[in-house]
C-alpha cells in the first residue's frame, strides 16, 4: 500500500544520505558553511532563481554586505540595486527587513529553531527548515516544489496538493521520513534538493540514477510523471451586467432565452447588456427608468455585479432583440437564473 511508513524511513534516509555523499553537489559556495547568514541568503536567492544565476549574484552580494549587520544598515535602494536582474523584488525587500529584525529582535544572531526563523520576513516554513537543518542540525523537514515532487513519487501520494489538508499531511510524512540522527540532517536535506534538481525531474525521470528507485511507489506503478497531483486553482474573474427589467401595462416582463453558450446559457433572463448606454439604446422609449441598487452575485469562479434598470409605463414598440412578454404566473415554471428569479419575485 502506498503512503505507509514502516521500514521505509530508515532505508530512505540512509540511501539518500549515502547517495548525496557520492553523487550530490558538494562545493556550491553556500555549502560547507554553517553560517546562517550565508545559508539564508542563498536559500532566498535560490527560491525562484537557477543555481547558475545565483552563483554569479551570491559572491557579489556577500562582498558588499558581508554580514547581517551590514545588510541591516544598508539603504533599501542599494539592496535593490544589487538584486537587480534576479527578479521577484519582494524577496529583496523582505531580505532587508529580515536583516533588520535579526538585529532588533535577536541581537544580530539568527535564531536556531525553524519555528523562530519562520517568524522573520520572507522566511517560509521550508526555508526556515533548510536553514535550521543546514546550520543547526535540527530535524525539520523541507518541502519546496522539488521536494514535493520527490516525496509524492516515492510515497505514491496521489492526493491533490491544492487541498490544504492534503498538503499538511505531506508535511507530516516528510517529517516522518527524516533521519533519526540529527547529524545527518544537513546532508539529508541537501540530498532531497539534489535529487529533485538533477534526477527526479518534472518531465523527465532518471530512475536508473536514483538511490531510492527500489522504494519508489510511482516507479513501481510505472507512472512517476503522474506526481505530484495538484489541480490548478482557477483565478476568479468578475463581470458587470446591466439588466433591462421592462414591465408592460399588464405587469408582464420582457424575457429572452439566453444563447447556448456563455453566462446563463439556455435559461430565460432579462436582457443583459455590458453597459448602461447599451441598455438604454436597446429601449429608447423615454419610459420611466428606475435604477435598482446593484448587488454582487457570487458564482463559483466569477463575481457578477448586477445593475438592473426597471422600465415601466406605456410601451410604444417591442424592444430590440428576440424575446417575449411573460406573465408573472409563468415565472415560477421558467428556467431563470437565481438572481433574476430573486429580483422578479422580490
Ligand atoms: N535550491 C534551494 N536550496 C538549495 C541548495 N542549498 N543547494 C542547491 N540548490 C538549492
Amino acid at each position: 500500500m502506498s503512503e505507509t511508513l514502516s521500514s521505509l524511513p530508515v532505508d530512505f534516509a540512509r540511501q539518500m544520505v549515502d547517495w548525496q555523499r557520492q553523487h550530490g553537489r558538494q562545493s556550491l559556495p553556500w555549502q560547507n558553511t554553517q553560517d546562517p547568514y550565508r545559508v539564508w541568503l542563498s536559500e532566498i536567492m535560490l527560491q525562484q532563481t537557477q543555481v547558475s544565476t545565483v552563483l554569479d549574484y551570491f559572491p557579489r552580494f556577500l562582498s558588499r554586505f558581508p554580514d547581517v549587520a551590514a545588510l541591516a544598515s544598508a539603504e533599501q535602494d542599494d539592496v535593490l540595486a544589487l538584486w537587480s536582474g534576479l527578479g521577484y523584488y519582494s524577496r529583496a525587500r523582505n531580505l532587508h527587513r529580515c536583516a533588520q529584525e535579526v538585529m532588533t529582535r535577536f541581537g544580530g544572531a539568527f535564531p536556531q529553531q525553524a519555528e523562530a526563523l519562520q517568524t522573520l520576513p520572507g522566511i517560509g516554513r521550508s526555508t526556515a527548515a533548510a536553514i535550521a537543518a543546514f546550520c543547526f542540525q535540527e530535524r525539520a523537514a523541507i518541502l519546496d516544489g522539488n521536494v514535493k515532487r520527490v516525496l509524492t513519487r516515492v510515497l505514491g501520494y496521489a492526493d491533490d496538493l491544492a487541498v490544504a489538508k492534503h498538503e499538511k499531511r505531506l508535511w507530516d510524512l516528510a517529517q516522518d521520513l527524516l533521519p533519526a540522527k540529527a547529524s545527518d540532517m544537513p546532508r539529508y536535506t541537501q540530498s532531497l534538493m539534489d535529487l529533485g534538481a538533477t534526477v527526479c525531474l518534472p518531465r523527465k525521470v532518471q530512475c536508473e540514477s536514483c538511490p531510492v528507485t527500489g522504494l519508489c511507489q510511482a516507479k513501481r506503478q510505472g507512472t512517476p510523471l503522474a506526481y505530484p497531483v495538484k489541480t490548478r486553482k482557477l483565478k476568479r474573474s468578475s463581470a458587470t451586467l446591466w439588466l433591462l427589467w421592462a414591465v408592460n401595462a399588464k405587469g408582464q416582463v420582457w424575457l429572452q432565452k439566453r444563447p447556448d453558450t456563455g453566462i446563463w446559457a439556455g435559461l430565460f433572463s432579462l436582457p443583459v447588456f455590458d453597459s448602461e448606454d447599451e441598455l438604454l439604446a436597446a429601449w429608447p422609449q423615454g419610459q420611466d427608468a428606475q435604477y435598482i441598487a446593484p448587488w454582487k452575485h457570487v458564482l463559483t469562479h466569477r463575481d457578477l455585479h448586477l445593475h438592473p434598470v426597471r422600465l415601466t409605463g406605456p410601451v410604444q414598440r417591442m424592444p430590440v432583440g428576440e424575446g417575449q412578454w411573460v406573465d408573472a404566473k409563468v415565472w415560477p415554471d421558467l428556467g431563470l437564473p437565481a438572481p433574476i428569479r430573486t429580483l422578479l419575485m422580490s
